[in-house]
């Protein structure tokens, strides 16, 4: 269904976009081809004769850990199928209960045993264990059958990572070794050619306390990513490089802009795409959500690398245009509606030329959003009639602290996690399909955003409008800067 001046317009910015490409969009709710979320966190991805297939740790509803791991396979790291449990949990197994923990999991090819191997952080709840566990299967989706779960020569294993040098197919286990006094250090330690049990240690990161570790390869240098230890709250990531394995490690560095948390994810994995045209570097971090850890989401950005200088970095893209086959990759354009041309309804009201609102786009932001009657509305907002994803750049000033919950105050010591809040979104005054919008702690003037999916009328006449969620308590919504609306995908 197409209206002239629409097909027009939209088709403009469609035009910034390639054909083959698909969207990959940070922070959303991901569903796979079966309509649910897409359920594999801190787990790698393998590239397996041109299908993706993706692992993770499957988390439910009241059953956050021992879930067992899930695998999904992708054409293109944007359309995902559920093949459910490539490694199920079994009742009363030592290991692999659902009572146990079975977290980062990673899968190998091993050419030497012609198997695929996947390894992870075996432990009690307790994380009393400390041991890396191991399965086997002919077949990459699995399933896997369990083998063992030892301690690394010897010693402890806590966040796994695993990589494989592209130049001598040789693999690695990095892994943390927990938080007791003696650990605090993050192994670097060679695997035997069958990636059937551990070597050799090629180098430690010694007593920096850094967990959910990952390499990535590039020609000339190693770049290692972890992140501090706040356990599902996210933090600033790091990254260290060198010339070898071996090492010597740089001293490490923080790689997204200061103060966003790594816009609110954890390290854990790096993907190397070697297209026709480019080769591409993928960060995948997970946005874990303590309050619901089922819930959480998926920050992949392509990796800024400036290999000359040594430079590793990240940026925001709400959207970008990814297509494996040729390595490119491009953000998509948007269409931006300033807060401070928004209406405000009850308490909620427009703050600008106060003090310096510069940070805000416009010198203005929306604040006083709550419950269902203190709401803002943007208006005039062009649609298509197709689901588009939908940017809604916020200040969240919680920081972490019990915010907006009573006896709570920001950034303090023994608060609680608070982590996010949540806003009501309402398409065209529609109150019969409320849309839930989380909206995670960011920092005093720090500005990020969180995508939805929405589906507007066709036409300039959409309004989204934008209030605290009502869910018995009224909750407070965050303070809005602006919302970006993309294209749907071609
Ligand atoms: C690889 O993929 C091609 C095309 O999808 C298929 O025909 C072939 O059987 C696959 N090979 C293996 C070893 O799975
Ligand atoms: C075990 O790890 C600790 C901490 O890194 C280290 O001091 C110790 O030497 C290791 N023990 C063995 C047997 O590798
Ligand atoms: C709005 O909130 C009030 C309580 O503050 C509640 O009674 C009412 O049902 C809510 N309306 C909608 C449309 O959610
Ligand atoms: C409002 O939303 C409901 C639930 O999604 C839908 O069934 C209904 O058609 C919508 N109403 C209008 C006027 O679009
Ligand atoms: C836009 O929507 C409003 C409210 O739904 C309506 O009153 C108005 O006529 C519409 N304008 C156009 C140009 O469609």
């Amino acid at each position: 269904m197409f209206t002239r001046p629409l097909a027009v317009s939209w088709s403009c910015l469609l035009l910034s976009a390639i054909a083959q490409a698909k969207y990959v969009v940070p922070g959303g709710r991901w569903r796979d081809t079966d309509g649910n979320l897409v359920n594999a966190h801190a787990g790698n991805i393998v590239l397996n004769n041109g299908t993706f297939y993706l692992f993770g740790e499957y988390k439910t509803e009241g059953q956050e850990e021992g879930g067992g791991i899930s695998v999904y396979s992708s054409p293109d790291l944007s359309t995902w199928h559920s093949h459910g449990h490539a490694l199920k949990p079994i009742e009363g197994h030592p290991y692999i209960s659902p009572q146990m923990i079975i977290q980062r999991p990673k899968v190998v090819y091993s050419e030497a045993a012609r198997q695929y191997h996947m390894w992870w952080h075996a432990d009690n709840s307790k994380y009393g264990l400390l041991l890396q566990g191991f399965a086997t299967s002919d077949t990459i989706a699995g399933p896997y059958s369990f083998v063992n779960a030892t301690p690394p020569l010897g010693n402890w294993s806590q966040d796994f990572g695993l990589f494989t040098d592209y130049k001598d197919g040789r693999s690695y286990a990095l892994y943390s070794n927990g938080d007791s006094k003696d650990g605090r250090d993050v192994y670097l330690t060679a695997y035997n050619e069958e990636v059937s049990a551990l070597e050799d240690v090629v180098h430690r990161f010694d007593k920096y306390d850094l967990e959910a570790p990952t390499i990535l390869q590039t020609e000339k240098s190693y770049y290692a990513l972890m992140s501090h230890k706040t356990g599902y709250r996210p933090n600033n990531v790091v990254a260290f490089r060198a010339d070898k394995l071996t090492g010597p490690w740089s001293q490490p560095w923080i790689v997204a802009p200061l103060n966003t948390r790594t816009f609110n994810s954890q390290s854990g994995f790096t993907l190397t795409i070697k297209g026709t045209k480019k080769t591409t570097y993928l960060y995948i971090g997970d946005q874990w959500d303590s309050n619901s850890l089922w819930e959480s989401r998926y920050i992949w950005l392509p990796i800024n690398i400036d290999d000359e200088k040594k430079k590793l970095s990240l940026e925001w893209y709400d959207v970008y245009d990814l297509d494996v086959k040729s390595g490119e990759w491009f953000p998509v354009k948007g269409k931006t509606y300033l807060g401070k041309d928004a209406t405000t309804q009850g308490n909620a009201f427009k703050q600008e030329a106060i003090q310096m609102q510069n940070f805000a786009s416009g010198g203005a932001i929306l604040t006083g959003i709550y419950g269902n009657d203190s709401t803002i509305t943007f208006h005039g907002i062009e649609g298509t009639g197709k689901p588009q994803w939908v940017s809604f750049y916020y200040q969240n000033t919680d920081d972490m602290g019990f915010g907006d919950q009573p006896g709570g105050s920001p950034d303090r010591i023994g608060g609680a996690w608070q982590l996010r809040r949540i806003s009501s979104v309402i398409v065209n005054g529609n109150t019969s399909n409320v849309e839930t919008l989380y909206q995670r702690d960011t920092h005093k003037g720090i500005i990020l955003s969180t995508p939805l999916q929405l589906t507007l009328k066709e036409g300039q006449n959409n309004t989204i409008t934008v209030g605290g969620l009502f869910d018995g308590v009224d909750y407070k919504g965050a303070d809005l800067d602006r919302i970006v609306v993309y294209p749907p995908e071609a």
